[in-house]
């Protein structure tokens, strides 16, 4: 299973990596505004910094609506550096760009995702990554970890090639079910990805461990 950040926040973007366990990145428009970029230079020498800093994929989502103005974002932001995978949402026209996107060798991310149906029509059109929204669908009282559970089961079935990546993680609870329900990639808050590690036994015991220590070597 594959970590990637859910951030434009470089510093978090950094001290991920720097964990040593990071193997890419998303980003969306909303998380590009709260980092204040403005501008089209500035957004995408920003996608640039991110694949700067780490080896993996990084998203960078098309702010058209339409297949031409899609075609055309997809492919600056496709140029921009190799590590860039262009997210389309999931609409009429995103899974035509996304077909046209994978027959010219551009990867892609189908985004905003809520049904098994979506999942499909993102997977016949060749995205390389789908992100089925789990905390969004938990936010409507809809079981997100079963629908990632349900993309899984057909993509293996009909061995599709399209990897599911669990996005609008909350929390490290998503992880562990996403990861049990066989999802190839969450992506996650730095929050998240940090609360995995905290355990109380972990902390106690190293505790008594260099107690244990330093009674004997002072
Ligand atoms: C990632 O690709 C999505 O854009 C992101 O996970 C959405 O998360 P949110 O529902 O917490 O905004």
């Amino acid at each position: 299973m594959k970590f990637f950040i859910d951030t434009a926040n470089l510093d978090q973007i950094r001290e991920a990596n720097d964990l040593g366990v990071l193997d890419g990145v998303t980003t969306n428009p909303s998380l590009m505004a709260k980092e204040q970029i403005k501008g089209e230079a500035s957004i995408r020498q920003h996608y640039v910094d991110i694949c700067n800093i780490v080896k993996g994929d990084v998203s960078a989502e098309v702010i058209s609506t339409d297949f031409e103005g899609m075609i055309k974002e997809g492919r600056e932001l496709a140029a921009l550096h190799k590590q860039i995978v262009v997210k389309v949402p999931c609409t009429k026209d995103g899974i035509k760009a996304v077909k046209y996107f994978t027959d010219n060798g551009i990867r892609t991310n189908c985004t905003l995702v809520f049904s098994v149906g979506q999942a499909l029509l993102a997977a016949k059109a060749g995205a390389t990554y789908v992100s089925p929204f789990v905390g969004r669908l938990d936010d409507i009282s809809t079981d997100g970890v079963e629908l990632i559970r349900q993309i899984v089961d057909v993509y293996r079935y009909y061995e599709f090639p399209t990897q599911v990546l669990a996005a609008s993680i909350r929390h490290t609870m998503h992880i562990i079910q996403c990861l049990e329900a066989g999802a190839d990639v969450a992506t996650c808050p730095l929050s998240a990805i940090m609360g995995l590690l905290k355990h109380p036994l972990t902390d106690a015991g190293l505790a008594q461990f260099l107690a244990d220590h330093k009674k004997v070597n002072g």
